[in-house]
């Protein structure tokens, strides 16, 4: 008993490689952005209008590049700089970041938009139209000049009603306007998921495009050592050097990596914290290699995706993983998912969701890439659509599943 008491009261007071920990963190923003300074010039230019000339056009701008390559650090950087520099030149400009992953539908999209604006919507059941009317009023009454980032833009396409893509898109210019308030900047993956849009929407959007390319190992290595030095995430020579170019190697896009910062930063952490754990003053390669070992960069961006699921697209999930653990298969017919679903929800105490809606959220699963499909070869009774889940089914899964499940739950009852 004792023992394990020493044991905790030790490890509160020992030794850390860390000082200011929390400029690791994936939502911090740090005051430099080494080697994105070309985007936020581009961006500036793009946007410069705003200033010199308030009301007369309305930007759009698109932002494209692979996870990881600062996209939404980048544009929220600007938005703070850019609003700042407005004000001091007597000008309101509003900077309104909108993740697409969280805000799912049009209208919640739209009363984030008034949150962040610090507009009060009633809350009696307005339409995405009138909603919008109330912010574009409110936007004239105090003379604002409103920059919406749609981050996450690819998901709100692939999964949202084409009349919806074209209200946000478009509804701005159908307004006639005479002073332009509403300016755009469009954050995507690639390019081509805009594709499956109309082509009138599509020329819409796409007009100036700013690339986010993937790192190098020297930009990573420049992107860690700011975090290290300038930041003071570590005590003063805690990190080795040879230790930085390690991760930066493993994750540089010329050396055959992805080119993500973000997972160069998580195993900086993580190696950080495997030193604390060991007891040691520094953080040597042999710490990156335990880190990266760990780190599993799929697993990383599909656990990210499982936090911003509902309840009952979880319980599709849990249902699979089920059956996979029972049967030890990995793919299963669509109709024995369902049944499953059923037991899951029920043994829960939840109203297990209709055919219809079970079906709708396979088809969003699918598109999230947390599920495969495919079509059963012809048997008895003709073809049936087969699925799976498309990360391993590991502890950690289901561990995370069983906890994200739980918290729903939690949430519901507390409302
Ligand atoms: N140039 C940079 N300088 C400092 N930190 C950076 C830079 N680029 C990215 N980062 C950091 O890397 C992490 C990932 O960046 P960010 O979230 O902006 O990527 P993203 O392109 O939006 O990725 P995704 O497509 O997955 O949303 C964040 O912690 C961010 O602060
Ligand atoms: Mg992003």
């Amino acid at each position: 008993m004792d023992e394990l008491r020493d044991l905790v009261e030790d490890a509160i007071k020992g030794s850390t490689v860390f000082e200011k920990s929390k400029v690791l963190t994936p939502d911090y923003i740090p005051k430099n952005l080494p080697h994105r300074e070309k985007q936020i010039k581009e961006l500036s230019i793009n946007f410069r209008e705003i200033l010199s000339n308030p009301g007369s056009t309305s930007v759009r701008v698109v932002i494209s590049g692979k996870t990881g390559t600062g996209k939404t650090v980048t544009t929220k950087k600007f938005g703070e700089l850019f609003s700042a520099i407005a004000k001091e030149k007597g000008l309101k400009v509003v900077y309104t970041h909108i993740n697409c992953h969280r805000q799912r539908t049009l209208y919640l999209m739209l009363v984030e938009i008034a949150n962040q604006l610090n507009l009060q919507i009633p809350n009696r059941g307005l339409s995405s139209q009138e909603t919008f009317k109330l912010i574009y009023d409110y936007l004239e009454k105090r003379n604002i000049q409103l920059i919406i980032t749609l981050d996450e833009f690819d998901y709100f396409v692939s999964t949202s009603p084409v009349e919806d893509i074209y209200f946000l898109v478009r509804i701005y210019d159908e307004l006639n306007a005479l002073v332009k308030r509403i300016h755009y900047i469009f954050i995507l993956r690639e390019l081509t998921s805009l594709a499956s849009l109309d082509k009138s929407i599509k020329d819409h959007v796409i007009k100036n495009v700013i690339e986010f390319p993937p790192y190098t190992s020297d930009e990573l290595y420049d992107i860690l050592m700011d975090r290290i030095v300038n930041e003071k995430a570590f005590r003063e020579g805690a990190v080795l050097e040879e230790t930085v170019r390690f991760i930066s190697d493993i994750y540089g896009i010329d050396k055959g990596g992805s080119g993500n910062a973000r997972l160069a930063l998580e195993t900086l952490e993580l190696s950080g914290k495997i030193a604390d754990t060991e007891g040691s003053l520094l953080v040597t390669i042999d710490h990156a290699k335990k880190a990266n070992s760990k780190i599993n960069p799929e697993l990383s961006i599909i656990l990210d995706t499982i936090r911003d699921l509902d309840l009952h697209q979880l319980l599709v999930v849990k249902a699979i993983m089920n059956l996979h653990k029972k049967e030890g298969d990995d793919f299963f017919p669509m109709g024995k998912v369902e049944e499953e679903y059923n037991i899951v929800a029920k043994d829960l105490g939840e109203i297990p969701r209709k055919h219809t809606q079970v079906f709708e959220y396979i088809r969003k699963l699918k598109l999230m890439g947390l599920i495969t499909a495919r079509q059963s070869g012809k048997g008895m009774r003709g073809r049936t659509t087969l699925i799976s889940l498309s990360v391993p089914i590991s502890e950690e899964l289901d561990n995370l599943i069983n906890n994200e499940i739980r918290d729903r739950l939690l949430q519901q009852k507390n409302y």
